[in-house]
């Protein structure tokens, strides 16, 4: 039997795309393929990263271009192409830019890599996962969006953090839109298998809430000039290693609803089933009142930026 090497393709070779890359190699998933406008800069990361492959023990193949052909036959892409916020910015004012750019990014994709799995990270990602489904015209099995496992990484952590317990024994999930509606699940969040609820007190855990819902903002405005790039890129690659490795992990994505949570022809992350055929089950959670007036709350919000998008000419 032949075996060949899996192929990643990162589309935007800025913080989030160089950092998916980096991660990808050191993880041997597969040769990675680098692609930005900016032709230099991508051949100039891939290099500089695959030299550290000596260094680092790793056997990936690490490519740079700013030519699609480069991405034929690619097992996955993720999409990271697109302008990211800056203070006072939200996510959703970056539509109409990143729009344009998610569309000739697919386009792209489309013609060289038809039967790959595509993950966006591109903002306003609920949005731009729209855009890459209306151009790609993949099954929802192929396309689906990273949001929810960064915004449960930084809920964990912070819980992880507050019970002084290492991360590896926190699990929870956070479903709704990548923005200020999202909804953490701390009744559904456990430490070493005992509820949350159990370990801390009801005002540190709305605080971790809170802190998670402006977790992309907090960053912002340290940073000043961008936005998060290291939990992001890790997440995305968790994502494409699940898909990679046929792991069947339980992961928040933004997915391509057709009537799970009342919801349809709309992404909003949900908690899925990734595998060798990608996003393989959508896992309806039974939520209470309080849940699912966040989760509606956060719909709306979503289905608000698709109106806005569908107003404007990209
Ligand atoms: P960045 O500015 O560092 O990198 C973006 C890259 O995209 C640049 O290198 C640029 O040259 C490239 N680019 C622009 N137009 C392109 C095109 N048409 N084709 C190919 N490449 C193109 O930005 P950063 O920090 O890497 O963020 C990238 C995107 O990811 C932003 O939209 C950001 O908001 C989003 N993001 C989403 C997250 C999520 O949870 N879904 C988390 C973090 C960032
Ligand atoms: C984040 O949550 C900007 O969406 C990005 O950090």
């Amino acid at each position: 039997m032949v075996h060949k090497r899996k192929k990643i393709s990162v589309i935007g070779a800025g913080f989030v795309g160089a950092t998916c890359a980096h991660w990808a190699a050191a993880k041997e998933l597969g040769d990675v393929i680098l692609l930005d406008v900016n032709e230099g800069v991508a051949k100039g990361k891939a290099l500089d990263l695959y030299e550290a492959s000596p260094v680092e023990s790793f056997d990936s193949r690490v490519i740079g271009t700013s030519d699609y052909k480069d991405t034929v036959d690619s097992d996955i892409v993720i999409i990271t192409a697109g302008i990211p916020r800056k203070p006072g910015m939200s996510r959703d004012d970056l539509l109409v830019t990143n729009a344009k750019i998610v569309k000739e990014v697919c386009q792209g994709i489309k013609q060289y890599a038809p039967n790959s799995v595509v993950i966006v990270v591109s903002n306003p990602l609920d949005a731009m996962a729209y855009v890459a489904k209306q151009v790609l015209g993949f099954p929802r099995e192929r396309i689906f969006g990273m949001a929810g496992v960064l915004d449960t990484a930084r809920f964990s952590s912070f819980v992880a953090e507050a019970c002084n317990v290492s991360v590896r024994d926190v699990s929870a999930f956070v479903l709704g839109g990548h923005g200020d509606t999202m909804v953490p699940m701390p009744r559904h969040c456990s430490v070493g298998g005992v509820p949350l609820t159990e370990m801390l007190d009801k005002t540190t855990i709305d605080k971790i809430v809170e802190r998670t819902r402006n977790g992309g903002a907090e960053i912002v405005g340290l940073l000043k000039t961008g936005s998060a790039f290291y939990a992001p890129a890790a997440s995305a690659v968790q994502m494409a290693e699940a898909v990679l490795r046929d792991q069947k992990r339980i992961l928040p994505c933004a997915a391509f609803l057709q009537g799970e949570y009342g919801a349809k022809d709309i992404f909003v992350g949900v908690l899925c089933k990734l595998g060798g055929a990608g996003l393989e089950k959508v896992i309806e959670v039974k939520l209470n009142e309080e849940e699912r007036k966040g989760l509606d709350h956060s719909i709306s919000a979503v289905q608000e930026l698709l109106s806005a998008l569908k107003k404007i000419e990209f």
